[in-house]
């Protein structure tokens, strides 16, 4: 199957318009990815015809939505291959489910003494997390370093792995350097040291196929917003043997067995960590998202995207004065980049103007600042409904502001 590009922005009816007067250019998937006509028709059916509130009544309605949202659950499942519907745990988004993760996970397995890595590259909301939970149980934060391309230095980890590693979290793609991590070896060497591995999936789900059983990952989270889903739902996909042992996060309705003044139970998994009323519509709308993505071929998507970001590379680096950070040999569709003499937040107003949407800032990543001793940078990224004429269009305008400063 080859994909058709004009086809497919076809159902991308945002990506029509013109902003500042020129045609919209979006070049900041790895913030949030756009969503096609089939996602936003399945949230306005479901809201014109079925709303009822799931798991807790016997009428049409909530049978409809409470069938609906499991569906969606399988079709998680089925996604990201995981053994069983019940291992898939319904969130507000990847920063959710690492908190999930952290606090469950620490309460229930990490102890005064202990240690829990990540890696020098993560979001803030694969390390906040994680120093939160080292502080409630006493434990100790260590870093996995990357170096200067942009790859983590897999080969230290063995030797940071102590007898007191409760736990590893790292990125499967990092959303700054854009680095597709070697999830799989990683996964190996922490396990060859009985020590689980929590993977943050936000930049890895939308692009690359996952499949939870073959990577023998422990937790798996992604964010619905950015596989062309709707904001407001994510996934934590965890192993059973660590959910069915892991205490609730949050509680409150449906998450409880019984509850009596002298002691509350807890229900079984998946429900256990889904207190209150989900996100049901957004569920919904997120394996429709999901959905998308496998009826156009999902390794072709991905063999486009990662033609067009090597076709952007080869332009930007052009440009004089344009320093790309992170330069990994294996990498997804994420350019993080200064040009000497311009502020990031200058290029970023400038370019807006011209109608083009890229990311500046520090890109919740103040490690990874710290390391290039970067105060901010500019971000492109890209998704399959970009084309080589976009990049032609923003390579011209960056050299149009060069030439301005
Ligand atoms: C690598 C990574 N992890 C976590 C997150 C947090 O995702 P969310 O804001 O959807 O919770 C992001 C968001 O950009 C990300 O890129």
């Amino acid at each position: 199957m080859s994909i058709d590009i004009t086809n497919i922005r076809k159902d991308f009816p945002i990506l029509t318009q013109n902003v500042n007067g020129k045609p919209l250019i979006y070049f900041d998937n790895a913030a949030t990815s756009q969503r096609p006509l089939p996602v936003i028709e399945k949230i306005k059916e479901f809201s014109v015809k079925y709303n009822g509130n799931i798991h807790r009544a016997t009428h049409f309605l909530a049978n409809k939505t409470t069938e609906a949202f499991e569906e969606s659950r399988e079709t998680v499942r089925k996604f990201v291959n995981a053994n069983e519907s019940a291992e898939i745990i319904f969130t507000h988004g990847t920063t959710e489910s690492l908190n999930l993760v952290a606090y469950s996970f620490g309460k229930g397995f990490v102890s005064e003494g202990d240690e829990v890595i990540v890696t020098e590259m993560e979001h803030h909301s694969n390390i906040v997390p994680w120093q939160m939970m080292c502080e409630r149980q006493g434990a100790t934060l260590k870093v996995l370093p990357f170096d200067d391309n942009g790859e983590l230095l897999v080969d230290q980890l063995d030797a940071l792995i102590t007898d007191k590693t409760k736990i590893i979290s790292v990125a499967h793609v990092s959303n700054t350097l854009g680095t597709i991590n070697p999830i799989a070896e990683i996964i190996q060497i922490a396990h060859k040291r009985g020590v689980p591995v929590s993977i943050d999936g936000a930049q890895g789900a939308p692009h690359i196929n996952i499949d939870v059983q073959a990577l023998d990952c422990d937790f798996y989270s992604f964010s619905g917003h950015k596989i062309y889903g709707p904001t407001g739902i994510g996934i934590m996909y965890g192993k059973r043997k660590w959910l069915d042992q892991m205490p609730p996060f949050l509680g409150g309705g449906e998450m409880i067995s019984k509850v009596t003044f002298a002691k509350t139970t807890y229900n079984v998994i998946p429900f256990k960590f889904e207190a209150g009323t989900p996100h049901y519509v957004g569920a919904i709308g997120m394996a429709e998202g999901i959905r998308y993505l496998e009826k156009n071929g999902r390794a072709e998507l991905a063999k486009y995207e990662n033609e067009l970001s090597i076709y952007a590379t080869s332009r930007l680096k052009q440009i004089a004065g344009l320093r790309i950070y992170g330069e990994a040999l294996h990498k997804s569709g994420v350019i993080s980049f200064n040009i000497e003499g311009i502020h990031p937040f200058d290029l970023g107003t400038l370019l807006d103007q011209m109608g083009i949407a890229i990311r500046t800032g520090r890109l919740c990543a103040d490690p990874v600042m710290d390391h290039f001793g970067c105060e901010s940078m500019v971000r492109a990224s890209f998704s399959f409904y970009n084309t080589p004429e976009e990049v032609d269009s923003f390579y011209d305008a960056l050299i149009r502001l060069k030439a301005m400063f």
